[in-house]
């Protein structure tokens, strides 16, 4: 992998927009000497990593990924500062960063070089049921999976970050919690990015009057760039979870507010709900691409397995050779994307509901039938591929942030509350924003959820169970060192958008920098349609077309948020996505 190579040029020939670049950057293709007294090196930039010598945080939001940074400056390891980034980031990044969703989280170890995966997405209340968002014509009644009280699953980002600290961490719970309070209590500024999600989102956030009182002035009126956001009623909340533990969320007054704000709004979550909830640690789904590890989140994500598929099927072309973002190129790995995403349609669910056949998915074996079936010509319709018979083979509003410290330990996360702003409901008294990610279960087998993705049985509502995800936190290693901790937001777009970061560096040689800046294409088999973001150029357009892909040129996809370990020179290295304008890399 060329991890530190200066490739001028390349995302500004492929047409990407020109952003501010960073007054920090380094210039091209050198380090410079290690600062003596932890300077900082911050910034976004399309070409150049940002580096550091003792720890590296990538969020989708300076302050968070400041605090993140400072925790590890105090002595914290990556889970500490982990934990503290997911805190902030509730406040400082509403749309996505939460306590009312969940998530998934990659630790790993550089000691043990074991690689742990935290499960903490949210749970079906009991009283779920499998038709629950059928309306009266027996069709999927999609207001209600999104924007009532019915779209929350009982939350997990408190419980996933209570045991991954205590699991993997090594300060105490109140002093991670206590730079959100803060920021809670005096408040952030909000940044022209802010402002427009609020402009932007006025109507979900006025749904309901305790939404509306927080993010929005007490005239109505939007809060502009500049001025200063307090979430007092968010900052009692966190105080309650830093001196109780997960007591003070999922029992007492904020689990009855909970409990009694989702109901009154027509959802189903009890009080013995919320102190039901458990986090839990799973295996993580592993493989390997042209001499790499590759760890990722396994079921209730699909995005671990089927990273791991496409990348099975793509290792035997010479993607390399084909060259990056070229007609050959994206039309293998659109017809890669294809065969997973009606894979996934059919078989995948929550683990402890159903029987996920990951060997088979994820077998070399099977990859190579996948081959086996891709023209190298023509596109094939989406329409004549089906779910494999797999018995011979036995939002876009989550977030992602990735840490590493000079030990090598490494966070990968990526959290959510489904859509931005999650279903617009914030449980009276409590600051909280529910998630919507009841809408992540198949409401009715054979059609789409909101990021147009087809779920299967194996996806429908029960009690208990965690709706399937798309994120895709993942890790990946050589020789036992992390070269690249990564992930997105960006719903079903999430594991093609990481398979590309990876792909981008390995196969095509490009630096972090390079690899998140890059221009982007999507798959997912229906609809059958080649999403592109701008930047891939005519002439591929025009190749594209001519094997039969229906091409759509549509707004970006994605904010990775990415670090890594050099090996050799074993300073940490990483990159904002470009696409989102507070994301920011800081390291010391
Ligand atoms: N809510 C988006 C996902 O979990 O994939």
């Amino acid at each position: 992998m060329t991890t530190l190579t200066h490739r001028t040029g390349r995302a500004a020939r492929q047409g990407l927009i020109a952003l501010a670049l960073s007054a920090f950057a380094l210039p091209a293709g050198t380090l410079p000497a290690i600062a003596q007294d932890a300077a900082i090196y911050s910034g976004m930039d399309l070409f150049h990593p940002v580096w550091a010598k003792n720890g590296l945080v990538s969020a989708q939001e300076r302050v968070a990924a400041e605090i993140g940074r400072d925790i590890m400056a105090q002595g914290g390891n990556a889970v500490d500062a982990g934990v503290a980034v997911a805190f902030a980031l509730a406040v400082t990044l509403p749309r996505a960063g939460n306590l009312g969703g969940g998530g998934f989280m990659l630790v790993h170890d550089a000691e043990t070089g074991e690689t742990h995966a935290i499960d903490y997405r949210e749970m079906a209340p009991r009283g779920a049921s499998r038709d629950m968002f059928l309306d009266a014509q027996g069709e999927a009644d999609s207001d209600r999976s999104r924007y009532t009280g019915a779209a929350s699953g009982v939350p997990g980002t408190v419980a996933g970050m209570k045991l991954v600290l205590d699991s993997y961490g090594s300060m105490d719970w109140a002093d991670v919690i206590a730079p959100a309070i803060r920021l809670a209590e005096q408040g952030i500024t909000v940044t022209p990015d802010l402002a427009d999600s609020l402009a932007g989102l006025r109507d979900r956030l006025t749904r309901y009057p305790s939404a509306a009182a927080i993010f929005y002035k007490p005239d109505g009126s939007l809060y502009a760039p500049g001025d200063t956001l307090v979430q007092a009623d968010l900052a009692r909340t966190l105080k309650k979870i830093a001196d109780e533990g997960p007591a003070g969320f999922y029992t007492g007054e904020v689990a009855q507010a909970i409990a009694s704000s989702v109901q009154a709004a027509g959802g189903q979550i009890t009080v013995e709900d919320m102190a039901a909830y458990r986090a839990v640690e799973r295996e993580p789904v592993r493989g390997s691409y042209r001499g790499h590890e590759v760890v990722s989140m396994p079921p209730p994500s699909s995005g671990g397995v089927h990273l791991v598929q496409m990348l099975n099927v793509l290792e035997a072309y010479p993607i390399g050779a084909l060259g990056q973002n070229s007609s050959e190129t994206i039309h293998l790995m659109a017809e890669t994307m294809k065969r997973a995403y009606a894979d996934r349609s059919e078989f995948l669910g929550d683990p402890d509901f159903v029987d996920v056949p990951l060997d088979a998915l994820m077998s070399k074996a099977y990859a190579a039938d996948i081959r086996d079936a891709i023209s190298a010509s023509f596109a094939t319709p989406s329409e004549q591929i089906r779910p494999a018979d797999l018995a011979a083979y036995e939002s876009d509003q989550t977030t992602h942030f990735s840490i590493i410290d000079k030990a090598g330990n490494a966070v990968s996360n990526t959290y959510t509350i489904n859509f931005s702003y999650g279903s617009g409901l914030v449980a009276d008294g409590t600051g909280v924003l529910m998630n919507n990610e009841m809408d992540d279960f198949s409401a009715k087998p054979g059609v789409p959820n909101a990021y147009g993705l087809i779920g299967g049985e194996a996806n429908a509502v029960e009690p208990g169970k965690r709706p399937l995800s798309s994120m895709t936190p993942t890790i990946v290693l050589k020789d036992g060192k992390p070269v690249l901790v990564t992930g997105s937001p960006g719903g079903s777009r999430i594991i093609t958008t990481v398979l590309q970061v990876v792909m981008n560096m390995i196969d095509h040689g490009m630096n972090v920098a390079e690899a998140s800046s890059a221009p982007r294409v999507h798959h997912q088999w229906q609809p059958d349609e080649l999403r592109t973001e701008e930047g891939i150029n005519l002439d591929t357009i025009r190749a594209l077309r001519a094997k039969g892909h229906a091409v759509t040129v549509e707004e970006a996809m994605g904010s990775t948020q990415s670090v890594m370990m050099d090996p050799e020179s074993g300073f940490l290295l990483g990159a904002s996505d470009p696409r989102r304008p507070d994301a920011a890399t800081v390291g010391f």
